[in-house]
Parts: structure tokens; sequence; C-alpha cells
């Protein structure tokens, strides 16, 4: 699948892409590849990554080449992460966009299924953020555009183990772009609110759910612009400061 990436004097841009068969993923990686962009695409699952590849490569990809990773394996980021670069000879943009909806209620029971959620959703970002943080901030360069969620913003009932770990994560992403902005590099926080993809597929009203190909322009547009955080679909931000604002007296009685 690999060719090697062609240098121009408009030379694609060269992005890797940590959890490669998201939905989400899958729809943005469509747009790059029309574009002519250089990927790098990385998933656990082998057989969804080649075919996601291959497609990728005739919607016009200047360049794809993959990794099979399970990402909660930290201990392998390093090399993954520097075997990708070298792939790409470079990296303009890091897309994490993996992530489990985990069980809330098994997590409520079981201390590990919420360590798992929290692990894969917290932890396994953290770990590929700080070695990705390091590596743009040498260069004065680069964008690190992850996928977090409204679920985030506030905890509740219904999801709150999901919801801290992505909480977690956008407080962690707030933290290291006051760091590294001063550097030359981008930290994109996206938000998005309920999404037509393969986790929420058995949820109550999915088909209601915004689609896939309008959230991945917006996340396409807000890289473009350098943007700090992004709600998609944008109704999700006045929704979400709201929510937030309810006093807690009031908000531990809803059932949301
Ligand atoms: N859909 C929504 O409503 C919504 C809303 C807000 C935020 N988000 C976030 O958006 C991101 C993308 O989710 P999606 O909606 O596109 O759902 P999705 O299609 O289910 O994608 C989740 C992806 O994460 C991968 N993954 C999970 N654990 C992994 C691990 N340990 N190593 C490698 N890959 C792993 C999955 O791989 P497999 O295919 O192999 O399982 C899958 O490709 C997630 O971070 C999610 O939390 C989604």
């Amino acid at each position: 699948m690999s060719t090697t990436p062609q240098s121009t004097p408009s030379a694609p841009r060269k992005i890797l892409v940590l959890g490669a068969t998201s939905g989400i993923a899958e729809a943005t990686c469509r747009i790059w590849a029309s574009q002519g962009a250089s990927l790098f695409l990385v998933a656990r699952n082998a057989e969804k990554l080649a075919a996601v590849a291959a497609d990728l490569k005739t919607r016009g990809a200047s360049y794809v080449d993959t990794a099979v990773a399970d990402l909660d394996d930290t201990d392998q980021h390093p090399s993954l992460l520097a075997h990708a670069i070298n792939s790409l000879t470079g990296m303009d943009i890091a897309y994490l966009a993996h992530g489990v909806l985990g069980d809330q209620a098994e997590a409520e029971r079981e201390f590990n299924t919420a360590a798992q959620i929290l692990h894969t959703n917290f932890m396994a970002p953290v770990s590929l953020l700080t070695w990705l943080a390091n590596f743009c901030v040498q260069r004065h360069a680069g964008t690190l555009a992850v996928i977090s969620s409204v679920a985030g913003d506030r905890g509740r009932k219904s999801n709150y183990v999901y919801g801290s770990s992505k909480a977690g994560l956008s407080a962690f992403l707030g933290g290291l772009r006051n760091r590294v902005d001063r550097e030359g590099v981008t930290v994109l926080a996206i938000k998005p609110g309920p999404t037509k993809t393969a986790m929420t597929a058995n949820m109550p009203k999915s088909e209601t759910f915004a689609d896939v190909d309008s959230v991945a322009e917006a996340i396409v547009s807000a890289i473009d612009k350098r943007k700090d955080v992004l709600y998609v679909p944008f109704k999700w931000q006045p929704i979400m400061f709201v929510i937030r604002n309810i006093p807690e007296r009031v908000f531990k009685k809803l059932n949301l």
C-alpha cells in the first residue's frame, strides 16, 4: 500500500490518524484523501484497516501506509509513533479518534470496567499526546486534533464514566494547548454531540443523530482554521453552556 511520499512545491499534508477505522475518522480521511493528503493510519482491526486504506487510496490520497496496533498498549506508543512519522517523512497533523463508549451499568458495578474505559479514552491519548507534543515542540510546528466529547462537559448519570474520561481528556488538552501554543503547535479539542457511527448505532433515536460526513467537514475546517475547540454540530456549544450552568441542586434531580 505504501509508496514514497511526493515532494512537490505544494507538498501534500502529512497526517497521522490514530483510530483510523472509527466512523468519524474514516469520514474525515475521505475528505483529506480527496485533497491528496499523505496518510498514516493506525487501527487495531487489520481487516477493517486494510479496507479503509484501500478506499482512501482510490479517493486520491497521495500516500497511504498503515500499522495495526491496540492503542491501549502504551508501551508500544513511542516506537509506533516514530515509525509512523518516519514513514510519512514528517507530520503536519496528528488526529486522535479512537475511543470506547463502554458499558456504564457494568462500570457502576465493576471497577475494572470503569478503569478500562478510562485507560482507552484518557490514559492512552495522554501517552500518545505527550510524545507527539514533544515532537511538535521541537519543530515549532504541527497540529494535534483530538476527539473528546460534549459528554465531558458535565457528568450525568447515564454515562458519567465515559463522560469523565472525556472531561479528563478535555482538561488535558486545555493545559497542553496553554503550554505548546507559544511554541507554534496547535491543539484542537473536538467535541462532537451524538453522531451516527457504530458507537451509537444501538442507541434510541440514533437516526436523528448528526451525519458523520458533516461532522467530518467541520473537523477539517476547524483544523484548517487552527481553532482551539470545536463543538460539532455547532448547536452543542450553547446547549452545553446552559447544561454546565445548571445549579447542582437542580441538576442532581434531572434524568439525563
Ligand atoms: N459517535 C458519537 O456520537 C460520538 C460523540 C462524541 C464523541 N465521540 C468520539 O469520537 C471518537 C470516534 O468515535 P466514533 O463515533 O467514530 O465511533 P466508532 O466508529 O465506534 O470508532 C471508535 C474507534 O475506536 C477504535 N478503538 C477503540 N479502542 C481502541 C484501541 N484500544 N486501540 C485501537 N483502536 C481502538 C475502534 O476500533 P474497532 O473498530 O477495532 O473497535 C473504532 O475504530 C471516539 O473518541 C468517541 O468517543 C463519538
